[in-house]
């Protein structure tokens, strides 16, 4: 805990944390002792707090601290214990707890939005996240002294869920039975170093300087996979023809066309080692695009139409050695023929781009696909993997997509070990 007004809600949290089972060890800055007595933060963790790294009678409490630790979460977290982290500065029992271990970390910042905006804190927040650092983002909301902005502690409960979520060891890993849905191969951060570029929203193909051929897509989806692949430790580069909110860190590239879509990929692909194609890229443009509006009265235009450059197929004809590479295929399945099957489609497909993984949508049900906040989706991957998520929303499908990519890095990774003795002829 450090010292912000936002320690009292670090109470709340510890308490969340000892119902859902942890054993808390309390550690507070000097200056968080001056927002909440020492006492009530000690009666209800698992042990007395500590505040220094000269209490007897452990001389050296931060390397058990760091060590012992499963996660570290720092609540709030502030504008000064940021900057230390980010240095790696040791300068009280907090900060050398936090160096000392190879725990993951949470970290919750809370502060008045001048400073939570200000280039020094956003240099030191995304140089954390590249480490590998787990966030929970302040909210917008009433601040100490009554501003509104954003910088508020996000909700105790929320901390409470994220700090769990990074706890939850998966089934395969931890040798227990898997549950029926596909859950997660790895713990939030089993993606931290990584590099994935992912594409959002559907291209504009101008006919003219007003008109343009386009499609529903609203970058939701995509979105969401770039928010799950950084809330797991990625580095994302974003390419995209809308705009959403987006935790920052994210390097977002605006683009409209597939032309520039594709010249915006295939600056960037080399640095990736994933690369979501969520985006709806026009297969056809317009072949010419009238410099001037084109007038009613004029009748209407012949537009004549070619193919746009396939971006995916590209990448899948060059990609670079161990990188995933996931497309998307939104279909009309419903009420055609076996040929219209949208698990037909996306093996297909998976042969046609050289893709790793396909996931595919049947956008013409219910509640699925183009601009809706739910999706029902098929993963099929080409080493025969599968996975079938029925309507969830559209955090639950990036969730299970960013799973099948964990899943597929770790096999290669498997498959990319050396032999040992034993296994040589
Ligand atoms: O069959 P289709 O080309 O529409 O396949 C869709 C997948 O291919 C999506 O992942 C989409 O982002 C990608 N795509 C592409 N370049 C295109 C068209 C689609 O990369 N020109």
């Amino acid at each position: 805990m450090c010292g912000g007004i936002a320690a009292y809600k670090a109470v709340e949290v510890c308490r969340g944390l000892v119902d859902a089972g942890a054993f808390v060890s309390p550690v507070m800055t000097r200056g968080a002792t001056r927002f909440v007595g020492t006492v009530t933060f000690s009666a209800l963790a698992s042990e007395p707090v500590r505040i220094t790294l000269w209490d007897e009678p452990e001389p050296i409490p931060h390397t058990r601290l760091g060590q012992s630790a499963d996660l570290i979460v720092v609540v709030p977290a502030t504008a000064r214990l940021i900057g230390s982290y980010a240095a790696g500065i040791s300068s009280d029992l907090l900060t050398a707890t936090l160096l000392a271990t190879r725990a993951p970390v949470l970290l919750c910042p809370a502060m008045h939005t001048e400073m939570w905006e200000h280039p020094a804190v956003v240099d030191n927040m995304a140089r954390l996240r590249q480490r590998g650092v787990h966030v929970v983002e302040p909210v917008a909301g009433r601040l100490a002294g009554g501003d509104v902005g954003s910088g508020r502690l996000a909700d105790p409960a929320d901390i409470v869920a994220a700090a769990v979520a990074i706890l939850s060891v998966p089934a395969d890993l931890a040798g227990i039975e898997a549950p029926a849905t596909p859950g997660p191969v790895a713990v939030p951060g089993d993606l931290a170093g990584v590099t994935a570029l992912v594409t959002a929203g559907g291209t504009r193909e101008p006919i003219d300087p007003v008109r343009y051929v386009g499609n529903r897509s609203s970058g939701k989806q995509g979105y969401a996979i770039a928010a799950e692949l950084a809330a797991r430790g990625a580095r994302i580069i974003l390419i995209s023809t809308v705009e959403l909110a987006v935790s920052r860190g994210i390097e977002i590239v605006r683009v409209e066309t597939a032309a520039e879509m594709e010249a915006a990929v295939l600056a960037r692909a080399g640095q990736a080692e994933v690369i979501v194609m969520a985006a709806a890229v026009a297969d056809f443009r317009p072949k010419e695009i009238a410099p001037h509006k084109l007038k009613k009265g004029a009748g209407p235009p012949e537009v004549v139409l070619e193919p746009t450059p396939d971006i995916l197929a590209g990448l899948g004809a060059r990609r670079r050695p161990g990188q995933v590479l996931v497309g998307f295929a939104a279909e009309t399945a419903s009420g055609e023929s076996a040929e219209g099957d949208l698990r037909s489609y996306a093996h297909q497909k998976l042969k046609t781009k050289g893709a790793d993984l396909i996931v595919a949508n049947d956008v013409a049900a219910p509640g699925v696909g183009f601009a809706h906040d739910t999706n029902a989706v098929l993963i099929v991957g080409a080493d025969g993997y599968e996975a079938e998520i029925p309507l969830a929303s559209k955090a639950e499908i990036a969730t299970a997509v960013v799973d099948a990519i964990a899943r597929t890095r770790h096999d290669r990774t498997r498959d990319m070990r050396p032999a040992t003795n034993e296994e040589q002829p």
